[in-house]
């Protein structure tokens, strides 16, 4: 039985639900902490790099997979390699982000707990000798990390139950331009705090002595996880793209969205740090270490401005990490409904359930199971990092030999130019195919290969 598909109503809706799965706690609680980690403006320069030339590419051939096929990643290789070995990447993109999903609703947890705290003046309240140690204490504890991770997932998984048109893009739309206005205004409070300017310095000297092989992978894994590609992600959205949309068009837009919001994150959290005096490679707990301090000292000069900053940036997060989470579920939804004649509602709560599980084992990660050891990391980092150093960029990878080699230049060309309605489409076209083809290729597969040699 064929069921009539949702669409996305408008090009302003594609792009938002789209920036919408990008932006999120990849570009301010990640980003922040990868430069930090290694080394400042060289990073960033190496991920822009990466974001163009390797990871764009993959944009285009999901968008080109997903709407030309009309289908969820396992049902598009049916359609469009029916019988072939491709149905395995299907698969495999529908796990990954399930597997995201699991331990991003963690940190989106962490969020709540972080609101919840500004709203009841936790950060102005405690004394100062006694903030130093905040984040530690609840990530290590055993409960509240979880009930905080399960909250996260009940709002997403509510999101998803209200539909494409009526839960993804009406929450998307209407939140996305105001996660600017907050980022913009935190920014400006941030580089305007005492000692700020040091913080400044880092995110625009490079020093590229920092470069390392694991860098470049680092940057790559980033740039893939900052735009939700090699996940099926994209594809799944493009799947709700009508068909006079242009491709080109929600690419650019998507990619120079995320990564401005990505530079205002570290704009708006790097002073931060280097005013509180906290060292920049702190990991995982930057964002969430740094901002209580903030909060607190500011707490002390004037309390109530300390705190509607603390609930605005908060409100930020957690905003930008539901738009994102909420596109992963979609993934998984879109194919137990479609492929498995599931409903809605049983889809959502089986991925739910799973990635609560999966989520509690990465939550303890930071606690009472911190002596569990995944090839030398937590259960939480080693998830982290499977995803984004190596299932990310491999399914991206695969994303783009299939529509380079797999599909004809004529098809791949139809979907990229409307049919060749699209004028500036079609001038491109013939570096779009060379980079889907040859360049993005190329560029994943040396990155793996020196990353495992070095
Ligand atoms: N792009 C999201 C972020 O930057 O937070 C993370 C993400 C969303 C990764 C969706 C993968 C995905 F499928």
């Amino acid at each position: 039985m064929i069921k009539q598909r949702e669409n996305f109503g408008s090009r302003a809706a594609v792009i938002m639900a789209m920036a919408g799965s990008a932006i999120g706690l990849g570009n301010i609680w990640r980003f922040p902490y990868m430069v930090g980690e290694y080394g400042g403006a060289a990073f960033i320069i190496l991920y822009i790099l990466c974001s163009f030339i390797l990871v764009l590419p993959i944009f285009f051939a999901e968008t080109i997979i997903g709407r030309r096929s009309r289908s969820n990643t396992f049902g598009a290789m049916r359609k469009l390699a029916p019988g072939t070995a491709w149905k395995w990447l299907g698969l495999l993109t529908i796990v990954s982000p399930i597997i995201i999903l699991s331990y991003y609703s963690v940190v989106g947890g962490w969020s709540v707990e972080y609101l919840f705290k500004a709203l009841t003046f936790d950060f102005t309240d405690t004394p100062p000798d006694q903030i130093q140690g905040f984040f530690g204490r609840f990530i290590s504890a055993t409960w509240r990390p979880i009930v905080a991770h399960t909250v996260f997932l009940a709002m997403v998984a509510g999101i998803i139950l209200a539909g494409v048109k009526k839960g993804i893009e009406k929450f998307t739309k209407i939140t996305m331009p105001i996660l600017f206005v907050l980022v913009v205004i935190i920014t400006i409070y941030s580089v305007s705090l005492p000692g700020a300017s040091k913080g400044v310095e880092y995110l625009v000297k490079p020093d590229f002595s920092k470069i390392s092989a694991s860098t470049v992978a680092a940057a790559m894994g980033q740039a893939f996880f900052s735009l939700s590609l090699g996940v099926g992600t994209i594809l799944t959205y493009a799947s709700y793209v009508r068909k006079d949309e242009n491709i080109l068009a929600s690419g650019v837009g998507t990619a120079v969205s995320d990564l401005l919001f990505a530079i205002l994150a570290g704009f708006s959290i790097m002073p931060a740090v280097f005013a509180a005096g906290i060292t920049p490679g702190a990991g995982p707990g930057l964002v969430f270490e740094t901002l209580p301090f903030i909060f607190n000292k500011m707490g002390v000069a004037i309390p109530w401005i300390s705190a509607l900053v603390a609930i605005l940036f908060f409100v930020t997060i957690l905003v930008a990490a539901l738009t994102s989470a909420i596109s992963m579920m979609e993934v998984g939804v879109a194919y137990l409904t479609e492929e498995k004649g599931m409903k809605r509602l049983t889809a959502t709560l089986a991925i739910t359930a799973f990635a609560w599980v999966v989520g509690i084992l990465c939550s303890l990660s930071f606690g009472p199971l911190s002596g569990v050891s995944l090839l030398g990391n937590s259960i939480f980092d080693f998830l982290d990092k499977l995803c984004s150093n190596w299932l990310l960029p491999a399914g991206g990878l695969l994303f783009t030999l299939f529509v380079g080699w797999k599909m004809s230049r004529a098809d791949v060309k139809d979907e990229f130019t409307n049919g060749g309605t699209l004028k500036a489409n079609t001038r491109l076209f013939g570096l779009i195919w060379f980079l889907l083809r040859f360049v993005a290729p190329v560029g994943i597969v040396a990155v793996f290969v020196t990353n495992l040699l070095l």
